[in-house]
């Protein structure tokens, strides 16, 4: 359903103005990010819309990076693309700044790289293996339900420390949060907090050695964290690395089962998967953050005015082709370092969980390509995917022979 259009700030030219939806990118192309680079290649390198509350988005290589580096101008803390909801709990660490936003994250730092992730991997990579063998003589699945979802919720019960036999219910919600209906989706994101909180008060009175204990007990500015701020910030670990990790494995399934020789290549040089993830990272950006200005700025002779907010739609960076020649194909003699590309954004805020992330993505393609080197789309059940905050792939049919 198209939103209302909000009217167009005196400060903004009206050549640069584009009636784009964020969450209708399909209405440009049925391929998001094809839809993206039809709209960038049409475009100034910044375009302001009427939709969501009327925002600007950046379009180009440069200035996406511009806005992530510049955390003075640019704040987390304030109104985000959709507008926020009425009396929403803030998301901690992302939609803070400064000196409280640097406590919130320094908790998280330690159970993102090292031992944490390479223990959450270890367990990831053995539920990857049992659920390809539980539905590979079946010759279908549907990736993003049976198999996508599952790995970083279980990435996540290892970080916080709890049985995989959590899995399932939390797997429940994740799906209904990936539904359109906003109601729906409110009550399954309930659902996840009443789940957190659950654990914190228990992890709060005997902590241990996970993430829950560690925010649970932490201090930021001299003081003890709230209830509201340890459930909150817990809550995100989880859905942050859920739909974004998701949906990259199901972009990138969804490329291999139409582009045989990348996949065949793949299959015959396995090592080339961790080589050359970054490049594959670069090719789907699937996160859309925002951000507020606090300060009028020039960008590109373009006037950005305090109170303005942006939306970086991590994907057009990816696909500028002032950046990646042919940026729409997958190259992997192409070097792509993590550095180059803004998938995982930059600045204060970038991704901490890139690391777990890249890794889930290797061991996703190490174990299926091995186990189902050959598959193709189902012409029958065609991929559902939605723009968004994050672009999520909500179902992807896959067939292979058995
Ligand atoms: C392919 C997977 C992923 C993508 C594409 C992705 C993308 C991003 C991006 C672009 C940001 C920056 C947001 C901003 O600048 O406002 C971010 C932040 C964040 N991500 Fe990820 N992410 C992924 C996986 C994960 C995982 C696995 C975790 C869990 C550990 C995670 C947790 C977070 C958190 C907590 C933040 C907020 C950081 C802050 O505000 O300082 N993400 N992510």
């Amino acid at each position: 359903m198209a939103t209302a259009l909000a009217d167009i700030p005196d400060h903004v030219p009206s050549e640069l103005v584009r009636d784009v939806d964020i969450f209708n990118v399909n209405a440009i192309d049925p391929d998001i990010h094809i839809g993206w680079k039809k709209l960038q290649d049409a475009s100034p390198s910044l375009i302001y819309t009427p939709r969501n509350g009327g925002h600007w988005i950046p379009m180009r290589a440069h200035v996406i990076e511009r806005v992530f580096q510049d955390a003075d101008v640019f704040i987390n803390g304030g109104e985000w693309v959709p507008p926020n909801p009425k009396d929403m709990l803030p998301l901690i660490p992302i939609m803070s700044d400064g000196a409280l936003h640097r406590a919130y994250r320094s908790f998280l730092m330690p159970y993102v790289v090292g031992k944490p992730l390479l223990a959450a991997i270890e367990r990831a990579r053995g539920l990857a293996i049992d659920l390809i063998e539980g539905f590979r003589a079946d010759g279908a699945c549907d990736f993003a339900v049976d198999f996508a979802q599952h790995l970083p919720i279980e990435v996540f019960l290892s970080l916080v420390d709890l049985p995989s036999e959590d899995r399932p219910y939390l797997a429940s919600l994740a799906e209904v949060v990936r539904m359109p209906d906003e109601a729906e989706r409110m009550v399954a994101f309930q659902k996840m907090y009443e789940y957190v909180a659950g654990y914190v008060d228990k992890r709060t009175k005997n902590p241990g050695n996970d993430l829950i204990s560690t925010i649970a007990n932490g201090s930021v500015l001299g003081r003890p964290m709230t209830r509201e701020e340890i459930v909150g910030e817990c809550t995100q670990v989880l859905i942050g690395g859920l739909d974004t990790v998701a949906s990259m494995m199901g972009f990138i399934a969804a490329h291999l089962a139409v582009n045989v020789p990348l996949r065949r290549r793949l299959v015959a040089e396995p090592r080339l998967i961790e080589r050359r993830v970054d490049e594959i990272i670069r090719r789907f950006g699937v996160a859309g953050p925002s951000r507020q200005a606090v300060a009028d700025i020039e960008i590109d002779g373009i006037t950005v005015k305090a109170g303005d907010t942006l939306f970086l739609a991590t994907a057009l960076h990816g696909l500028d082709e002032s950046r990646w020649n042919n940026s729409l194909e997958i190259d992997l003699d192409r070097s792509s370092k993590g550095t180059d590309f803004q998938t995982f954004g930059s600045g204060p805020h970038r991704c901490p969980g890139a690391a777990l992330a890249r890794s889930e993505i290797i061991l996703f393609m190490e174990e299926w390509l091995k186990r189902i080197p050959d598959y193709s789309l189902d012409p029958e059940k065609p991929m559902v995917a939605a723009s968004g905050n994050v672009t999520g792939v909500l179902s992807l049919p896959l067939k292979w022979e058995v």
